[in-house]
């Protein structure tokens, strides 16, 4: 493994650093910046076929209660590209589905685990795993937020643009757990976001003011119109998500019909700038709120974004697992 990888994970995390990553509002401004550049770093290490095992003897568990392709599989391939292992449970897997507590799941856990990647519906329910669990917890997706996902978006639109601060990212459609994760990690770094979205279906009002002070101190803008012209006109980078989340399914008809004006197509993407790249987290419905052309067209980034997810959280992994290893040392040293 090469010195600049290591270093990477060496000892000089912040301090105020969070055992979990449960939304990227609550990570420090330097460790998001940390990650980026360890990401990159490990992205560089595997297309130079240059060893990355930086977890060996870590066992990462994924307990989901909802389907997954990506997240699923990415984690579970960087954690044994990082010389550890996975398992994966399913909400009928285990003993929570039968009434057992989270507080004593948790417990027991956290004495043969290294890390949890939790996808679930309530917000609430992944921060009382934190609370409960003495190892890292991940989001890997609620209702409310998809930190790995924002994250590692962040990550592709800096790779293309060579930058991120000044941006302007603009996002038409629902409002979801993507806008909103979308949203902390665009003021946390500086790029400006522009939301078009259906009365009724804007981003989560508590996360857009909790964000205003990031925008604040990066000097970018948050801006929420119900007109998709006017919040892709100038930007840099467009991008949406299916307009029926997991769990929304029973809301098919009335969604198809309100978010149709907000489809991201052609004609939408001439309103950009000419150079502006097209992201869409997938999965993709084509026909909906993406055209085929437009997200099988030449402005398009989306599978160097899903490929992204995979040095994002092998940088999430290596960072929270490496920095929990050395409380758990520093607790133990002390008389
Ligand atoms: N984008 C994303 O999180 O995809 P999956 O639902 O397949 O994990
Ligand atoms: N908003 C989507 C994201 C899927 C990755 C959902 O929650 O289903």
């Amino acid at each position: 493994m090469s010195g600049r990888l290591s270093n990477a994970a060496s000892p000089a995390v912040p301090r105020e650093v969070p055992k979990d990553l449960l939304t990227v509002a609550a990570l420090p401004h330097a460790f998001v910046k940390r990650l980026l550049t360890l990401a990159t770093q490990l992205k560089r290490a595997q297309r130079n076929r240059r060893r990355q095992q930086l977890l060996v003897d870590t066992t990462l568990d994924l307990y989901f209660e909802k389907p997954s392709t990506r997240t699923r599989v990415s984690f579970e391939a960087g954690i044994n590209q990082l010389g550890g292992q996975s398992l994966f449970l399913s909400s009928s897997d285990i003993q929570v589905s039968r009434g057992e507590s989270i507080a004593d799941t948790a417990r027991v856990l956290s004495r043969y685990l290294d890390a949890l990647v939790i996808r679930t519906y309530d917000q609430s329910t992944v921060e009382q795993w934190a609370r409960e669990a003495s190892i890292p917890i991940i989001n890997g997706l609620t209702d409310l937020s998809h930190p790995c996902q924002a994250l590692s978006d962040l990550l592709t639109i800096q790779e293309r643009k060579g930058r991120l601060r000044g941006l302007k990212l603009a996002y038409v459609g629902d409002g979801n757990n993507v806008a909103n994760s979308l949203i902390e990690a665009c003021a946390k770094l500086g790029v400006s976001i522009s939301l078009a979205c259906p009365r009724g279906y804007e981003p989560d009002q508590r996360i857009v003011d909790l964000c205003r002070h990031d925008a604040e101190v990066t000097g970018s803008h948050i801006d929420i119109h119900d007109d998709p012209v006017v919040a892709v006109t100038g930007a840099d980078a467009l991008y949406t998500d299916v307009w029926i989340s997991m769990g929304r399914e029973r809301e098919h008809a009335r969604r198809i019909k309100t978010l149709a004006p907000y489809q991201l197509n052609e004609r939408l993407l001439k309103h950009a700038k000419p150079d502006a790249m097209v992201l869409h987290c997938l999965p993709a419905h084509r026909g909906e709120e993406i055209t085929a052309g437009v997200i099988d067209g030449p402005q398009s980034a989306v599978w160097e974004q899903a490929e992204n997810r995979l040095h994002m959280q092998k940088a999430i992994l290596v960072e929270l697992v490496t920095r929990a290893r050395q409380h758990r040392l520093t607790k133990r040293k002390r008389p």
